[in-house]
């Protein structure tokens, strides 16, 4: 069977910018060392200091192979370079997006939706089971629910028990806040950022997507060569680079993990901006998972922490607005906690920003400070 299939073409990703860029030092997590009790115990510290400083980090040994890796590469190249007429079967439709299920190629041009930012949604728990993909992905679907599968059984499966380590909680505790099969928005990613014409980078600031948290648990990007992603660094207030490391896993924390933690481990302001010149024509493909608690978990502070309760990160962040995380979801998509991070891109006074065109809870201060200096110090 399989040696009938279409070969997918091999994609050659572009060189990386040979600008000096000021990137920001991330920690890196080696999962190798989680086997042993002895070096899984350092692993849980240097998890507690990367959640507690930059709150980005990368993984190596995360058990996917190169081989598999280009090839989910080259499948996520093959679909963000369909052309507009061979996405549009395979769109989200309407009444699903209204439904909060977001599966397939984000609506083109809808509200909110930036034209040179695009995606392609696959969940990893759809309740259709056949759903139709695109013909070059097709055969090629179950090596696809593998890796995903991988990335949510293996590495987030490790990155809960290293968080419950941290958090001084029992393992089974903190896993069953994100069982299998219990989100209903739990996404595998393939996002494809095309050039901006000079029209657009005025219009949109040099933004592909504006400073933001993500609102999960982690988000999970693997690395791949053109810079873009930007992270805002707490000692001094400035975003930085996010340097590109072959075949490591990039991963950020996003507000889900923030609320969980009472601030303890708050989410990363990150955004994605233009490429440096050398590689600004270049077509950036991105690959991700997003991890997400249970859907009716509620986004309070894990109180019997003795960590968040000897260290004061015991409450919850806004008890005004108590969500479990299918309504975090839904006020997220309406403003809630989206403040302006971007202030070294100030606006003109005719600026139009279509991201916020559903907001119902307007420019929200965030609920943890992110200002220079604000990176959490404990030992
Ligand atoms: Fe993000």
């Amino acid at each position: 069977m399989a040696a009938s299939r279409v070969q997918v073409p091999k994609w050659v990703q572009p060189q990386t910018s040979k600008e000096k860029l000021d990137y920001i030092e991330l920690a890196n997590l080696d999962l190798s060392k989680f086997d042993d009790p002895t070096t899984r115990k350092e692993l849980a510290k240097e998890f507690f200091t990367a959640l507690t400083t930059t709150g980005f980090f990368t993984i190596t040994n995360h058990g996917i192979s190169k081989v598999d890796w280009d090839q989910q590469m080259d499948l996520a190249h093959e679909v963000m370079t369909m052309s507009p007429e061979e996405k549009k079967p395979y769109e989200v439709s309407c009444e699903d997006d209204s439904k909060g299920i977001y599966c397939g190629f984000k609506i083109a041009g809808g509200p909110g939706y930036h034209r040179a930012v695009d995606w392609f949604n696959m969940l990893l728990n759809d309740k259709v089971a056949d759903r139709k993909v695109p013909p070059a992905l097709a055969p090629y679907m179950s090596e696809t629910r593998k890796i995903m599968h991988h990335v949510r059984d293996f590495v987030q499966h490790k990155l809960l028990i290293l968080l419950a380590m941290s958090l001084e909680l029992p393992e089974e505790d903190v896993l069953a806040t994100h069982k299998r099969g219990e989100c209903s928005s739990e996404y595998y990613r393939f996002s494809g950022y095309s050039p901006l014409t000079k029209e657009e980078k005025v219009k949109s600031r040099g933004l592909f997507m504006p400073g933001h948290a993500d609102w999960g648990t982690f988000s999970i990007l693997f690395s791949q060569t053109i810079a873009a992603l930007q992270v805002l660094d707490y000692e001094t207030g400035t975003f930085k680079w996010v340097e590109h490391v072959p075949y490591a896993l990039i991963v950020n924390v996003g507000q889900g993990l923030e609320l969980l933690t009472g601030g303890l481990y708050k989410a990363t302001i990150h955004r994605v901006v233009t490429p440096p010149k050398d590689q600004e024509q270049e077509l950036r493909v991105g690959l991700f998972y997003f991890s997400r608690p249970n859907d009716d978990y509620m986004m309070l502070p894990m109180a019997s922490s003795p960590v968040l309760k000897r260290l004061g990160f015991d409450n919850p962040l806004d008890p005004e607005h108590i969500f479990n995380a299918t309504e975090f979801l839904e006020a997220k998509k309406h403003g809630y906690m989206k403040p302006d991070f971007d202030v070294d891109k100030p606006k003109d006074a005719t600026h139009v920003d279509d991201f916020r065109s559903g907001d119902r809870y307007g420019i929200a201060k965030p609920l943890v400070s992110y200002g220079p200096g604000s990176g959490i110090k404990v030992q």
